[in-house]
């Protein structure tokens, strides 16, 4: 069973932030299952996606001028802060503990972000700007 199901009730509406989203969940899935070879590289990606995705999110942001901006990008910097600890722990070889992370952490952080953060931004940049 994956981590989280992605349905379209996980849309925000904003075609660029929710394909980003599918893709982090597709991501965040597959990392249960990966052989303890294969999971620090997957997680590598999930954090570069990540940090892709963010800075995307607050450069959307920024165009429609989104009040609570600070708020949002500061959220987005404790998580990659959290993701490059945890890269710190999988260099050691704690694999278990980034498991855990995922599956009890990352994965409940992802749907209330999107529920909370990213749901609102999402409805101010079409609001303001149409849809990117
Ligand atoms: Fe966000
Ligand atoms: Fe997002």
């Amino acid at each position: 069973m994956p981590v989280i199901e992605w349905t379209e009730d996980l849309a925000v509406g904003v075609p660029s932030i929710d394909e980003a989203h599918h893709q982090f969940v597709d991501l965040l899935n597959m990392l249960p299952g990966a052989s303890d070879a294969d999971f620090p590289g997957l997680f590598a990606k999930l954090a570069a996606h990540s940090q892709e995705h963010f800075a995307e999110e607050e450069q959307m942001m920024e165009r429609s001028s989104f009040p609570v901006i600070d708020i949002h990008k500061a959220e987005h910097a404790r998580v990659l802060a959290e993701l490059e600890q945890v890269q710190q722990q999988l260099e050691e070889g704690d694999i278990a503990a980034a498991r855990i992370y995922i599956t009890d952490q990352l994965s409940a952080w992802f749907v209330l972000h999107r529920n909370t953060m990213d749901y609102v931004t999402a409805a101010h940049i079409q609001r303001t700007s149409g849809s990117y």
